[in-house]
């Protein structure tokens, strides 16, 4: 196997950081794949790409067809694809039927489900049956219509035993890493000592052992990013400055010139 494999990703508990980011198409997954050990293809696209509020209505196609993109444009990083809302919660044996495709179409190597206590059931399905599972707890983006929006979760003891206890459950079923979302840092700090598996934050403090961040924030493509992410880039200003001097140029017949103009001379 030439990837990263899931041992590989499993084994980095207690060491070095696992870095994480995550891709939607091959030219960015070939940009990140150096510097990754695993790119996730997150339902996040459903925001950042195709302008959804919430990633609910996110289908199996679209997560397939990103899938397939991102494994184009990576060679070594360990590629995780996201179950969409809807395609596993029902029981074992849709979550089953969706995660094979899921693997057999796009030749991830694993995927990811937001893992309320309730899905333990589906990850030790799963992994019996030979897909690796990431677990995601904490913020829970699909079930924002639930929670009513994108708030970070363990506000009290009532909420800090139910993320607890569904890291707790998603560690037992089987998964090999769990992404933790949007919590404080001593309850980060609380799961990452109670599981045995990596736990990747992403607004969940530097307790956990590994990051994740969308990678169209880090890179400024958004004027608003929650309070946890750095932004390493500021796109939306350097292609707004370059799509404003290509306007400039082609109303001014400045583009395209010589260098730019095919010049064939008849046979
Ligand atoms: O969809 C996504 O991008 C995610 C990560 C932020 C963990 O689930
Ligand atoms: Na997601």
């Amino acid at each position: 196997i030439r990837r990263k494999t899931v041992r590989d990703i499993a084994s980095a508990k207690g060491g070095d950081p696992l870095v994480v980011l995550t891709a939607y198409d091959a030219p960015t997954a070939e940009i990140l794949d150096p510097h990754c050990d695993v790119l996730l293809v997150g339902d996040s696209v459903g925001m950042v790409v195709h302008g959804l509020d919430t990633p609910v209505a996110v289908t199996m196609d679209m997560m397939i067809l990103h899938g397939q993109a991102v494994m184009r444009g990576s060679s070594q990083a360990f590629v995780v694809v996201d179950m969409p809302f809807g395609s596993y919660e029902t029981n074992a044996d849709q979550a089953f039927l969706n995660a094979a495709r899921i693997m057999k179409e796009t030749g991830c190597q694993a995927v990811k489900l937001e893992s309320g206590a309730y899905a333990a059931h589906q990850i030790s399905h799963l992994v019996e049956r030979g897909v690796p599972v990431m677990g995601h707890v904490g913020l829970r983006p699909q079930a924002v219509n639930v929670t009513g929006g994108f708030r970070a979760q363990g506000r009290n003891e009532d909420e800090r035993a139910r993320v607890m206890k569904e890291a707790k459950a998603a560690e037992e079923a089987g998964a090999f890493a769990i992404v933790v979302e949007g919590v404080a840092e001593d309850l980060a700090e609380e799961i990452t000592k109670a599981v045995s598996c990596p736990t990747i934050g992403i607004g969940a403090s530097a307790a956990c052992d590994g990051q994740v961040l969308v990678t169209q924030d880090m890179l400024g493509v958004f004027d608003w990013v929650p309070k946890f992410v750095r932004k390493y880039a500021d796109f939306r200003t350097d292609i707004g400055k370059a799509v404003e001097a290509y306007a400039a140029d082609v109303r001014a017949r400045r583009f395209p010139g010589a260098a730019e103009t095919y010049k064939l001379t008849k046979q």
